[in-house]
């Protein structure tokens, strides 16, 4: 077994190159001539595994444990303490099962219908010039509360879109300049204090029947050991679902960029919709950039790629290098809208290790995405009705996507306009 190689190159903090973004684990194989790489980050050493190998090790339970793996700045804004992500074991998929148990056939069809609705209601009332990420923003926070069974019919338009912008900011501070880490931080506090709010009134004004819409889920929610979680815990819990909804606009502003900015995907799409729908979801995903890498820490000696990953050592698995590994994946950089044609059965199925935006591995007993459905239908509902129910102009503008930053869509957030 060959150990694994140190860089060879000056700089072994790469600290000091985050700014290469997605591309810096791809960078620094290159630079090791090796699929396994060890560098320093954050004052610790750390080992980059990628590809559909190393991720079937990675979610192994008896391989790698997450807890203390993710790193605190991280926490603090992005995933919030104590949550799920956090966990472990019969802990972990005690909490998990609460949220795959909210995303049955028919809790996810009406999370279509109300999306669906919503968002023909803001198209309808656009006229002229918007931005797709903007648009996509406050629908899909309505829609993802409306859903979740919280009422906002008492809060300004304001307070909407200020609770709607702190889901964006959790996400966007988690790894940025200390200014707007800092302000991230903030945000992330008003928002819990929001929802420790509604656990609370939750709590003490339960409504029969809704068990199993999230807010109530949530609040009634026990720990493996039968106790009630704590408001806050139970509160991080909420966001979780809230916050990545949000996320998704993301995606809507990148799905901007493939119909908008490629007029050969659009017209294809547009002339052969049903047939291609799924497959171009699935290829979105896989194409652009979104969550970076995982990391968790080794258990036991773990062979990956030949190479020894000794027990305790801190790895991270990259998974936009899984998603454009050219060993399981053929050009990884050219956008084949009909890449999954065929491999329909791949979405969402309980043991994907290749195609890994969203994380992998087995749904309950792993740390892979509780949102998947959810990501479907909002993606789905979007490329329905901005290719078949609308038409758009578009404006000159923008449409780089910077690989430095976290999240990235284009530079001028998919830029539309309507009659
Ligand atoms: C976990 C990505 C949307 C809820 C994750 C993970 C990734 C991810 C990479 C980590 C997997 C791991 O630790 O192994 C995304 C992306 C999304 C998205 C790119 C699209 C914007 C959603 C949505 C929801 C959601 C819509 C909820 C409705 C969760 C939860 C976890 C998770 C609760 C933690 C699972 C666990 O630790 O067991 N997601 N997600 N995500 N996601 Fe998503």
């Amino acid at each position: 077994m060959k150990k694994v190689p140190e860089i060879k190159i000056k700089l072994t903090d790469v600290t000091e190159r985050l700014d290469e973004g997605y591309l810096l684990l791809s960078e620094l194989r290159k630079e090791a001539d090796a699929p396994v790489v060890k560098a320093r980050l954050l004052n610790k050493e750390v080992i980059a595994v990628y590809g559909e190998e190393a991720a079937k090790k990675f979610y192994d339970p008896r391989n790698f444990k997450r807890e203390g793996a993710m790193p605190k700045i991280v926490l603090k804004t992005l995933f919030g303490e104590d949550g799920v992500q956090t966990l472990d074991g019969k802990a972990h998929e005690y909490r998990k099962t609460i949220f795959m148990d909210l995303m049955t056939p028919k809790r996810m069809e009406e999370y279509h219908r109300i999306l669906d609705n919503n968002l023909s209601h803001k198209l309808n009332q656009q006229q002229g010039e918007f931005e797709l990420f903007d648009l996509a923003k406050d629908v899909l926070f309505r829609s993802i509360c409306e859903w979740a069974g919280i009422d906002l019919s008492k809060m300004t338009r304001a307070e909407i879109d200020r609770v709607a912008e702190y889901q964006i900011s959790m996400i966007s501070s988690a790894v940025t300049n200390p200014a707007t880490h800092i302000k991230g931080i903030e945000n992330r506090k008003k928002s819990e204090k929001w929802a420790q709010k509604l656990i609370e009134d939750a709590r003490t004004n339960p409504v029969a029947g809704k068990e199993d819409v999230a807010l109530y889920a949530f609040a009634n929610a026990t720990d493996d050991q039968g106790e009630l979680l704590p408001i806050d815990v139970a509160a991080v819990e909420l966001l979780n679902v809230i916050r990545p909804t949000v996320a998704l606009t993301v995606w809507i502003a990148l799905m901007g960029h493939a119909l908008f900015s490629r007029p050969d995907i659009y017209q294809r799409l547009r002339a052969e919709f049903d047939k291609l729908q799924d497959s171009f979801i699935q290829e979105m995903r896989r194409y652009y950039p979104f969550f970076p890498m995982l990391p968790a820490f080794a258990k036991q000696d773990v062979e990956i790629d030949g190479y020894m990953i000794p027990k305790d050592s801190w790895v991270v698995l990259d998974l936009y290098g899984t998603n454009h590994d050219e060993r399981t994946i053929e050009s990884p950089e050219i956008f084949r809208i009909t890449r999954f044609i065929g491999k329909e059965k791949h979405i969402s199925y309980d043991e994907e290790y290749e195609m890994i935006a969203q994380g992998g591995g087995k749904f309950k007993a792993m740390h892979r995405c509780a949102g998947e459905w959810i990501t479907l239908h909002t993606l789905r509902v979007f490329s329905d009705q901005l290719v078949n129910k609308y038409e758009f102009s578009i404006p000159e503008q923008d449409w780089a996507i910077p690989m430095n930053q976290f999240p990235t869509f284009p530079k001028d957030k998919a830029v539309l306009y309507k009659k």
